[in-house]
């Protein structure tokens, strides 16, 4: 019976494979016989400033809350959170990461067919297999700059019941404007219509760009929010959506209870207000950003894409040069960034790095030069 199973899940291809995503720090140093620590790691993007220093006394804390069960429904976070964003708290539900929430919007709704703009995070995809639909792409050239003809889209998703929006999308750093999006809702009713604001928070004016408000006018709209990024917390796992409280209603008798811990649920209500810190972040983002950016366009084999998160995409100019063939060579220099050859409609001429400190980021542009100097 098991190898049955195992067997049908082969059939569904690589796909259902998790992994290939970046922060594989531990599988790479181990490979190149070198202790993590010495590795300065490009290929996550997450907060380079670390958690909040006073989050660690809230966690420290909350130690003794851990021989009780969470709340399985987080109600004192998602009373702060519908503070935070005048929502009610029957359109929020929280999640051990925004990743349990991609995969519960699959399983709640069985899409029999999810399209998917394309390169983007490949959760979306897995996760609709996995529900025993089809994942259909709609593909963005680079050519382009990645720019989406939106009445073709909506065309094209007019017969599908899950549409999947990353926003600002992974790994482009492409902002679609909160406008089109709404009418893409607006223009498909019957279509359900995720939009990953995994991101948002790293973006300047991230509440005007964000689609949460669109809750209230559009009831096939789903905003799913991360909090592991910004907060530099991905181990810790906390994510949540906001949608029309049927829908949230749905969606939680789906879920299983206590997928969120409780440090994960007072964390969360600690960190909605950490004004200052998302401030500081959103700065040194910024500065950092324009600085790779102007850096990277330097190098005549290098061409980074504009974007507006806390990653950047880059393409390698050369045809005898691949992402994992530069990779390699960082390596031995002690960083590594994204090989982005696995993501829909890239190639291994695609990487992608994350924002860090002027300190890490001067390393990586320094590397760069040491390795041009000898290809
Ligand atoms: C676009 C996007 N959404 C969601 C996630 C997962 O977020 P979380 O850590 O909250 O599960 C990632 C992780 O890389 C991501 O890139």
């Amino acid at each position: 019976m098991l190898l049955y199973w195992a067997s049908q899940l082969s059939k569904r291809g690589a796909f259902l494979m998790p992994g290939g995503h970046g922060g594989q720090l531990e599988d790479l140093a181990e490979q190149y016989g070198i202790i993590p620590k010495q590795l300065i790691d490009f290929s996550v993007n997450v907060n380079p400033l670390g958690l909040p220093d006073s989050l660690r006394e809230v966690l420290q804390e909350g130690i003794a809350s851990l021989s009780r069960y969470p709340d399985p429904e987080s109600r004192r976070f998602r009373r702060k959170l519908a503070r935070h964003f005048n929502l009610s708290v029957g359109q929020i539900l929280v999640g051990n990461g925004c990743s349990e929430l991609i995969y519960l919007v699959n399983r709640c709704f069985q899409p029999e067919h999810a399209l998917i703009v394309q390169p983007t995070f490949s959760e979306y995809q897995r996760a609709a297999l996995l529900a025993g639909g089809q994942a259909e792409h709609y593909p963005l050239s680079p050519e382009s700059g990645f720019q989406c003809d939106l009445a073709r889209l909506i065309q094209k998703a007019s017969d599908t019941q899950i549409l999947f929006l990353c926003n600002p999308n992974n790994p482009t750093g492409h902002l679609l404007p909160r406008t089109e999006i709404l009418r893409i809702a607006k223009a498909l009713p019957q279509t359900l219509i995720v939009v990953d604001e995994a991101f948002m928070d790293f973006v300047v004016d991230a509440d005007f760009h964000s689609v949460v408000a669109g809750i209230f006018s559009y009831p096939n709209l789903i905003v799913l929010r991360s909090m592991t990024k910004l907060f530099a917390i991905p181990g810790l796992r906390l994510g949540y959506l906001v949608a029309h409280p049927a829908l949230v209603e749905h969606l939680t008798w789906v879920k299983e209870p206590w997928t969120v811990n409780s440090l994960a649920q007072l964390a969360g209500e600690h960190l909605l207000d950490q004004d200052d810190y998302i401030r500081r972040t959103r700065d040194l983002i910024c500065r950092e950003r324009q600085f790779l950016f102007e850096e990277l366009s330097g190098f005549e084999w290098l061409m980074p894409y504009p974007a507006t998160a806390n990653f950047l995409l880059v393409q390698i100019k050369r045809p005898d040069l691949t992402a994992v063939m530069l990779n390699d060579k960082l390596v031995h220099r002690g960083l590594y960034f994204r090989d982005c050859s696995n993501f829909v409609g890239l190639n291994e001429s695609f990487f992608r790095i994350a924002i860090r400190k002027r300190s890490d980021n001067r390393q990586l542009l320094a590397a760069l030069r040491e390795i041009e100097g000898i290809w």
